[in-house]
């Protein structure tokens, strides 16, 4: 049966493929309006009609196109079927399309024999199965349904979820008496035919990007992984604009909320279909999230989160059933939403210490900074741990770069010099260059630096073979068509030293010098691709040892995982949001003057 989020009236976009049937507007490309309900469509430059990678066709209906400057070279044929960018057309009427295969973002479907490292889960999760063979009732046992199966269980004081009991009568009789049970401590969260899968979804609703895994309950194996683009960037990339947006209103705020549930519950609907297996067969998920992230997705206030002091409405982990949020999966779930640390700093990062937890804790001095749109930064010294959260903003993670783009074919990943001090470009896939990724922004303004086509207060050179005028002002030219401006400098200046302020003034807090780090964790899909060179050439990171950095990719993802199959993983996590202590970087009187000393490029000698 086909998911269908469309309305009533309207036009609607259906993806026959992904079982997907979308509400679409007539003022938005086919391309913004599958961003906005989760359609897991690659765009690479956002939507701005340059990389190619969102591609799709008519199957029925029509599209026209938007604007003239792309035109027929919006059109690609392949196997005589004619192709089109998602993002150069808009819908006239209800249309049905198919994504082409290599525009899909693809579902990771783990190999359960050969799980990795990080899928060794401990096998410990909150709802657990029983198979029930079930005498049927007679004259001399007429004992209700639910008594029955509390009978069954040995459990005579376990309650059931109202929509569990609900179903249960029918169960039972369609069942023939032999029903699978789902147990969260005493209550009967769902009841469901023997055979069916105890699945669990965990969910890293990060600012920029959801991702979600699909885990088997029974056996803690990861089956399937999948990230997404949050629908939220609609109200803006970063979480003032958002929180803005939610003040306005209930109807803002919900509008927020319904995003993060149309982001869930297209993951949770993608990765069941992957695997053959069915939303409901769902039975428990955990969420972490920023603290606006947790706000805005459980409906709570923000008004007070936006300004200072900062005050987030709650701090600790919150259950709710998955129908209170919106949430299409086994009706009688319970969702867990990870506890905050305080101020912005929330539950992805606790999830992120949890993962690391190993590394760090054996050791004197440590960090684990997780770089994002926002990046949180925990240093964990002599036990302590001291936590802040830096509005690093969009632009490592190639926003607000004129030529930026997500990490893609075609995408620049690398900058180098060659031996004439000429720049050269790696891209993903070898494709010719069409834009940065964050791990080339980085490495372009490092190796800007280097060559000496910027200076030390970020300024563009005036006389270098590189640099071409660009919009009547100068740019440094990385690939045809691909420059890096001055607005980009000033850009990635501003967020590394948004970053590095952050950790100078954690470090003055715990009275040690960065010199004092042992082990420094970076966290987060970006910071598993940057060079660390780069990212210490520009001061964004300290002058260490290389050997004392660490890149473990996504940890908030694989920590919520954890939590998903583990009961004492969730305990954990809450001892650890409790222990550390928030930092306020607003509070310090000196954060102005770290900040500004902080945006200028460290001299050439000490990179
Ligand atoms: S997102 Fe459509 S061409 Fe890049």
């Amino acid at each position: 049966m086909s998911r269908d989020d469309a309305n009533a009236a309207g036009t609607s976009l259906h993806f026959p493929q992904l079982d997907r049937r979308i509400p679409a507007r007539a003022d938005e490309s086919v391309f913004q309006s599958a961003r906005r309900h989760g359609v897991r469509i690659v765009g690479a430059c956002g939507g701005r009609g340059t990389c190619g990678s969102c591609i799709v066709q008519v199957s029925s209906g029509a599209v026209e196109r938007i604007g003239a400057q792309v035109g027929d070279a919006s059109d690609e044929r392949y196997g005589g079927k004619r192709w089109m960018r998602a993002c150069q057309v808009r819908p006239r009427g209800d249309v049905s399309l198919e994504i082409a295969p290599r525009s899909l973002a693809p579902v990771a479907r783990a190999e359960i024999d050969t799980g990795a490292d990080d899928e060794r889960l401990p096998n410990d999760p909150a709802v657990t199965s029983r198979d029930l063979a079930l005498a049927p009732p007679t004259l001399a046992d007429p004992l209700s349904d639910a008594e029955r199966v509390r009978r069954a269980l040995a459990l005579p004081h376990a309650v059931f979820d109202l929509t569990t009991l609900r179903a249960l009568p029918r169960m039972l009789r369609e069942q023939q008496w032999a029903l699978r049970v789902r147990l969260r401590g005493d209550e009967v969260v769902d009841v469901t035919a023997r055979g069916r899968p105890a699945l669990g979804l965990a969910i890293d609703l990060g600012t920029t990007n959801v991702a979600g895994f699909l885990l088997d309950l029974d056996s803690g194996v990861r089956v399937a992984g999948l990230g997404i683009e949050n629908p939220q960037a609609t109200w803006g990339a970063d979480l003032i604009s958002r929180l803005n947006h939610a003040i306005q209103g209930d109807a803002q705020a919900a509008e927020l909320r319904d995003a993060a549930r149309i982001a869930i519950n297209a993951l949770a609907h993608d990765l069941t279909h992957a695997v053959g297996a069915r939303c409901t067969d769902i039975v428990d998920v955990v969420i972490c999230g920023n603290t606006a992230m947790h706000h805005l997705l459980l409906g709570l206030p923000v008004r007070q989160l936006g300004r200072s002091p900062f005050v987030a409405a709650a701090r600790e982990g919150i259950d709710a059933k998955a129908p209170d949020l919106g949430i299409a999966v086994a009706a009688g779930s319970w969702v867990h939403v990870v506890p905050n640390i305080g101020g912005f700093i929330g539950g992805d990062h606790v999830t992120a210490l949890l993962a690391t937890e190993s590394e760090w804790r054996s050791r004197r001095t440590s960090v684990v900074m997780d770089i994002g749109t926002n990046t949180e930064i925990s240093l964990i010294h002599d036990g302590v741990i001291r936590s802040a959260s830096s509005p690093s903003g969009p632009a490592l993670e190639g926003g607000h770069i004129g030529c930026g783009m997500r990490a893609a074919d075609g995408a620049i990943e690398r900058v180098t010099l060659d031996d004439q001090g000429r720049l050269v470009v790696r891209t993903i896939g070898d494709e010719p260059a069409v834009g940065l990724c964050g791990s080339g922004v980085l490495d372009a303004l490092a190796t800007m630096h280097r060559a000496g086509l910027v200076d030390a207060r970020g300024r563009l050179a005036h006389a270098h073979p590189a640099i071409v005028p660009h919009e009547g002002k100068r740019a440094a030219q990385l690939a045809p068509g691909v420059v890096f401006t001055q607005a980009d400098v000033r850009a990635v200046q501003l967020a590394k030293a948004a970053i590095r302020t952050a950790l100078d003034l954690l470090l003055d807090e715990a009275g040690i010098d960065a010199a004092s780090i042992e082990r420094f964790l970076i966290a987060g899909s970006f910071g598993a691709y940057i060079d660390i060179g780069s990212a210490i050439a520009i001061g964004m990171l300290p002058p260490l040892p290389i050997a004392r950095y660490a890149q473990v990719g996504n940890a908030a993802g694989q920590g919520v995982r954890l939590m998903l199959a583990s009961r004492a993983a969730r305990r954990q996590a809450a001892e650890l949001a409790q222990a550390c202590r928030p930092l306020e970087l607003s509070t310090r009187s000196d954060f102005q003057r770290s900040f500004v000393a902080n945006i200028g490029l460290p001299p050439l000698a000490s990179a």
